[in-house]
């Protein structure tokens, strides 16, 4: 979720949250995973389908808050791991839980909520510190944009924001920060501003930058390609993987992932030749297509306007146990 168009709205509406629930078809005594809880609207729609089980996972230690008010209103229905969804399965064992039956959700990126604090300094919309770190640990945005070379500043605005102008804003960042340590979200986006023109499409020129600044400071295809795998090993046969993501990198893993389980990869891969020897799907595709919200959704909703759904159900075959590739 990248915040190029302002939300309309207060808080976080959940994107195509009628498709993740008719393609997790919630059924009594299941177990569903909600691997981004957030502000708890996929949980709470899947509570109250069926009588089944929820359990979520947020690695922003934030997300706990309301976490707590869900647990208390559904009883042993519901409770929540504060963790990424990259060590899914890890997390589940921990707690006793070794097979999910129902079905997993990955809404990816960051929530409005988490946009709209200007005190995380997600975004260029609002002046905060140079934080984006879900977790409150790590590397920030601030000691990374900063200290990183500029080739390294480059490669991570080219291969995570795909933004053409990476080396002019690379090279504008280091000259600026000679001046003074950047700290601020809206010192980075003026600066990223003085060297990329606003597109044919309105979108603002620091909107590249700052989505492959958070893709970075939060390991996120790393932790996709991870979760993929993750819910590949704790799905039981009829389970369901149902993906949300928000920009064509996310999209592109998430597509060959399912691709490559339901035995419609390329292969042999000059890179993975051994890929498919011996493998027998391990999913089945649900949606032939990307899922896309409607026009209705993302008129009321402007930041569902680049959501792509994709879902597919577990078979009984083996887990490949290869992880996706970022
Ligand atoms: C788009 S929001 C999810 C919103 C949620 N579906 C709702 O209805 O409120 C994404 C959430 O996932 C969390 N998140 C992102 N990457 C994660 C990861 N690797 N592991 C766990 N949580 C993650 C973020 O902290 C954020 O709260």
């Amino acid at each position: 979720m990248t915040d190029a168009i302002p939300s309309r709205l207060v808080g976080h509406v959940p994107v195509l949250l009628d498709d993740v629930v008719a393609l997790l078809k919630p059924r009594d005594g299941a177990l569903y995973v909600d691997g981004t809880f957030g502000c708890g609207g996929y949980s709470k729609a899947l509570l109250a389908s069926a009588v089944c089980n929820v359990v979520a996972i947020d690695r922003d230690p934030h997300a706990r808050g309301s976490a707590e008010k869900m647990k208390a209103g559904h009883g042993g229905r519901f409770d929540f791991i504060g963790g990424s969804f990259g060590a899914m399965d890890s997390h589940l064992r921990a707690r006793g839980v070794n097979r999910v039956d129902g079905g997993i959700v990955l809404d990816l990126g960051v929530s409005s909520t988490q946009l709209d604090d200007a005190s995380r300094g997600f975004s260029f919309r609002h002046d905060g510190p140079l934080d984006m770190r879900m977790e409150a640990a790590g590397l920030d945005a601030k000691s990374f944009v900063n200290q990183a070379s500029e080739k390294e500043l480059a490669g991570v605005i080219r291969g995570y924001g795909e933004e053409r102008r990476a080396l002019s804003v690379a090279r504008a960042i280091v000259a600026a920060r000679k001046e003074q340590p950047i700290s601020r979200t809206r010192e980075l986006a003026t600066i990223i501003r003085r060297v990329v023109k606003k597109s044919a499409d309105g979108l603002d020129p620091a909107t590249r930058t700052f989505q492959a600044l958070r893709v970075h400071i939060n390991n996120e295809l790393d932790e996709l390609a991870s979760g993929l795998a993750a819910a590949e090993k704790i799905l039981t046969a009829g389970g369901r993987l149902v993906v949300v993501s928000f920009h064509s990198l996310e999209d592109r893993i998430v597509k060959n992932f399912f691709r490559e389980r339901v035995g419609r990869g390329s292969n042999p891969s000059r890179h993975r030749p051994t890929l498919r020897a011996g493998r027998s799907p391990s999913f089945r595709l649900l949606t032939a297509r990307p899922v896309r919200p409607k026009a209705c959704e993302i008129s009321a909703n402007p930041r569902a306007r680049s959501a792509r759904l994709r879902a597919v159900e577990r078979t009984s075959a083996a887990p490949w146990l290869l992880k996706a590739v970022a």
